[in-house]
């Protein structure tokens, strides 16, 4: 689940690295963006939203990618779906925390998660966090990112990686699953400066330790033929940019308003 493409990366990576599992991704278009919003009304929002979706489907696993959802809602979640084993996205601290020789560890996100991510306390070395809230970011890469020059995400790319070398981090992490379509322009323009650190694999990672977990039980049959859904919520869901989206990705459309 993610407010909007967000989760997209991590998804496709489960899904290259896991070929006979199925994912029903929710695209949660009627409500983008969250990082603007309170912590208490994203939760009632993915509580409804989780409630509506399992009336459709049952999930063996159900997982958060997205930083703000998680840090507002995970342990709400939890408590509400206990039935569900969940996977939250959190900003990966901890690694570029270990990274860091200074101890100044730079974090771009959305307003919500910038608000908490100190309060969080997800390094277990002292280190400072100089956190940027991003919000024009979440937009581009939701609204402007498709079919956008490769010049143009660089240009992007580089005030945001002005910005923390002028802070001096030694590290960067990128706190909003959307900037992952940016991972390699982020990368590139980083690379004389500092190092950039991404949740993508751990998260794959800690998918199939569960699915792993009581000899695989949770594991598709062998030979189990994949099928990949879309969800997304809205009335205007239904433009041609969720059409296509799909399409490119090979899952199929369901909009959830219409079920
Ligand atoms: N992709 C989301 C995250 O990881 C949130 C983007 C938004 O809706 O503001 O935080």
């Amino acid at each position: 689940m993610d407010s909007g493409i967000g989760g997209i990366p991590y998804c496709m990576d489960f899904i290259k690295k896991n070929p006979g599992e199925s994912v029903c991704y929710l695209a949660d278009h009627e409500n983008y963006p969250y990082g603007p919003r309170g912590k208490e009304e994203l939760t009632g929002i993915l509580i409804y939203l989780l409630k509506k979706l399992l009336t459709k489907i049952e999930p063996k696993i159900a997982v958060l990618a997205c930083n703000t959802a998680t840090i507002a809602a995970l342990s709400s979640l939890r408590e509400n779906f206990s039935q569900i084993p969940f996977v939250g996205t959190v900003p990966a601290i901890k690694p570029a925390a270990n990274a860091s020789s200074k101890g100044k560890v730079g974090v771009l996100g959305t307003a919500r998660t910038i608000e908490e991510v100190n309060s969080l306390n997800l390094a277990d070395k002292s280190c400072e966090i100089f956190g940027i809230a991003a919000p024009e970011l979440v937009d581009f890469i939701e609204l402007h990112f498709d079919g956008s020059e490769k010049e143009k995400n660089t240009e992007i790319v580089k005030k945001y990686v002005d910005i923390f070398r002028a802070e001096n981090v030694d590290t960067l992490v990128l706190g909003c699953t959307h900037f992952l379509f940016l991972l390699e322009e982020f990368r590139c323009e980083a690379a004389p400066y500092f190092e950039v650190f991404d949740s993508l694999e751990g998260i794959t990672k800690r998918i199939e330790y569960l699915l792993d977990e009581n000899s695989g039980f949770l594991r598709a049959e062998k030979d189990s033929i994949s099928v990949h859904r879309l969800f997304v919520t809205g009335k205007k869901a239904s433009d041609s940019f969720w059409e296509r989206r799909a399409h490119s990705l090979g899952f199929n459309l369901i909009m959830l308003d219409e079920l």
